[in-house]
C-alpha cells in the first residue's frame, strides 16, 4: 500500500477519515500538505485524549495539600554561606560552558495582539530595543563573564518560525555568532470536536495549534538539541519566556542550587502579591513536588494565612526554570508512558470548516486545544528544589495590550529595578511612592544584567555615568 493510502486507512481505523473527506478536490500541492500534517499526528495519543473529551475536568485531591518548602533569600532569614557558595558553584558551571540557555517563544501571543512573533516587540524604555535584543544582550554579556561562547536554544513554533529566524538574520544576530543560537519548531496538535473528532479548518487544512511549552521537552529531544548538547558537554538547562525582560539568565546561585542539590528540575518562586493573583502555586501534594494552577486552587485555601500572616500558599511560579539535560532527554523521549507530560484541553472558538465550504471563527466555543505544561514535568524530577527571587529583580511579563502585565508596566519595572540599582550605589533619583524614576534612562544587559553585576561596573568606572534623561548605559 502506498504512504498516502497507508495514512488514509490509519485515519479511517482511528475514527477520523473525515479529514480526507475532500481528498479528491484538492490540487496536488494542498494534498502534499494535508498528507504531511496527518503524518505529523500521532493516532493513538489522539484516540487516548478523545476519551472523556467531554467530561468535566475531575478536581483535584487537595486533602494532603501542603506549602512547598523553598530556599530563602538571605535578606529574608535564608543562610549567606550556602547563597554564597551556591555562587561560586554555579559560576563554575558557566565558566566551563555547562549551561545553555533556553527560550519558549512559540507561543501565539494572542492577548497582546502583536503583529508578528512576540521576542520582536519593542520593550525597553529608551531605544526601543525588542524582547529578542534584550535576551541577545544578556547572552553576550553572560558569555563575557564566562569567557566562553554559550549556546542559545530558542523554540518557535511553525506559525512563527520564519519570522524569528528572519528578524534574527536581519539583525546579524545581536552581535551573537549564528552558530551558538538555535532554533526549533515545536509540536503542533490538532483541535478536537467535543465529540473526539479532528476539527478542519479548510477543505485541505487540518485545524493545529503549538502544543503547549511543555511540548519543549519533546522538541528539545525531536530536533537533535539535546544531541548537540551532549556533544558540546552541556548538563544544565536555563529557561525562560520569551515575555519576561527582567529574568536573570545566567543566574549563578539559581544554578548552584541546583547542580548542589542534583536537582535534576529547579524552579523559581515570588512570593504572591494578594490571595487571588493568577500564578501557579508551588505545592507539596501527597509529598510530591507539584504547581497547582490558580484556577485548581480553591480560594478558601489561596487565601488561609500561616502563623506569622502571610499566605500559607505563597509560593508563586513564574515559569524560571532550570533543567538537566538528562531530564529532558528522559521526559521528552516519552520512552516511559510513567514519565509523560499530561495534555491540558482548552475550550475555545476554532475557526472551522462550514457546510457552506467556507472557513470562519464561530461565536461560541466549539473545540478544544490540547497544551502540556512545563511546570508537569517537576512532579518527575527527582531532588527538585524551589529558591525564592525578588519580584522586583526578576517577573514582569508582557502579557496583555493594556493595563495589567502589558509593555506599560514591564517599562515601569525596568525602570524601578534600575533606579534600585543606581540607589545601591548612592544615586538618589526623583521617585514617585511607588518607585518609579521621574527620569527616563536605560541600562543595557550588556553593562550589566544584574544588581550584581551592575555594582562591579559601576566600581569600575571612571568616571562615573551621569544618569539624565533618555541615558543609555
Ligand atoms: P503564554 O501562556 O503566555 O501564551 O506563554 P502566549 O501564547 O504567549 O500568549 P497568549 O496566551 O496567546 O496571549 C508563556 C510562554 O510560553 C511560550 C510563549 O511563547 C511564552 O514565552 N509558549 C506558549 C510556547 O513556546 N508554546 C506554546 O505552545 C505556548
Amino acid at each position: 500500500m502506498s504512504d498516502e493510502l497507508n495514512i488514509m486507512e490509519q485515519f479511517k481505523n482511528f475514527g477520523q477519515g473525515h479529514v480526507f473527506d475532500h481528498w479528491e478536490f484538492l490540487s496536488e500541492e494542498e494534498q502534499v500538505l494535508l498528507l504531511e500534517q496527518a503524518d505529523s499526528i500521532d493516532l493513538s495519543e489522539i484516540h487516548s485524549l478523545c476519551e472523556g473529551l467531554d467530561a468535566e475536568s475531575e478536581s483535584l485531591d487537595l486533602s494532603n495539600l501542603n506549602p512547598a518548602n523553598y530556599i530563602k533569600r538571605p535578606e529574608n532569614g535564608g543562610d549567606l554561606n550556602e547563597w554564597k557558595d551556591s555562587f561560586k558553584i554555579g559560576n563554575k558551571a558557566l565558566i566551563e560552558g555547562k549551561v545553555a540557555f533556553f527560550t519558549v517563544a512559540g507561543g501565539q501571543g494572542t492577548r497582546l495582539g502583536f503583529d508578528g512573533p512576540k521576542g520582536t516587540f519593542p520593550i525597553t524604555p529608551v531605544q526601543h530595543n525588542t524582547l529578542f535584543q534584550v535576551f541577545s544582550d544578556k547572552v553576550f554579556r553572560a558569555q563575557e563573564l564566562a569567557g566562553k561562547k554559550l549556546h542559545w536554544f530558542i523554540m518557535t513554533s511553525l506559525l512563527n518560525h520564519e519570522e524569528t529566524v528572519q528578524f534574527f538574520t536581519k539583525n546579524d544576530f545581536f552581535r551573537l555568532d549564528k552558530d551558538q543560537v538555535h532554533f526549533f519548531s515545536q509540536g503542533l496538535m490538532p483541535a478536537l470536536s467535543p465529540e473526539g473528532k479532528i476539527l478542519m479548518e479548510a477543505k485541505g487544512l487540518i485545524s493545529m495549534t503549538p502544543d503547549g511549552h511543555g511540548g519543549a521537552l519533546r522538541a528539545l529531544v525531536k530536533s537533535g538539541s539535546v544531541e548537540f548538547m551532549e556533544q558540546e558537554g552541556i548538563e544544565i538547562i536555563s529557561y525562560f519566556q520569551v515575555d519576561n525582560p527582567l529574568v536573570h539568565i545566567a543566574d549563578p546561585e539559581f544554578i548552584g542550587f541546583h547542580a548542589n542539590a542534583g536537582s535534576e528540575m529547579s524552579s523559581k518562586m515570588v512570593v504572591k502579591a494578594y490571595a487571588g493573583e493568577k500564578v501557579g502555586h508551588f505545592c507539596s501534594l501527597e509529598d510530591v513536588l507539584t504547581v497547582i494552577e490558580y484556577s485548581d486552587m480553591p480560594y478558601e485555601l489561596a487565601r488561609q494565612k500561616d502563623d506569622e500572616g502571610d499566605l500559607l500558599y505563597k509560593s508563586g511560579s513564574v515559569a524560571i526554570h532550570i533543567l538537566d539535560r538528562e531530564f529532558i532527554k528522559r521526559i521528552g523521549s516519552g520512552s516511559d508512558d510513567a514519565c509523560k507530560l499530561p495534555f491540558h484541553k482548552a475550550f475555545k472558538k476554532i475557526k472551522v470548516l462550514g457546510t457552506d465550504g467556507e472557513s470562519a471563527k464561530p461565536d461560541e466555543e466549539n473545540g478544544y486545544k490540547m497544551e502540556m505544561f512545563v511546570f508537569d514535568a517537576l512532579p518527575l524530577a527527582k531532588n527538585p528544589i524551589i529558591i525564592e527571587a525578588l519580584r522586583a529583580d526578576e517577573f514582569s511579563p508582557v502579557k496583555n495590550a493594556k493595563g495589567v502585565d502589558s509593555a506599560d508596566t514591564c517599562k515601569e519595572d525596568q525602570l524601578r529595578q534600575w533606579a534600585g540599582w543606581l540607589e545601591s550605589v548612592g544615586i538618589d533619583l526623583i521617585l514617585d511612592e511607588t518607585g518609579l524614576p521621574m527620569t527616563n534612562f536605560e541600562v543595557r544587559p550588556v553593562y550589566a544584567a544584574s544588581k550584581h553585576e551592575f555594582l562591579n561596573k559601576w566600581e569600575e568606572s571612571d568616571p562615573k555615568p551621569i544618569i539624565q534623561e533618555n541615558t543609555v548605559l
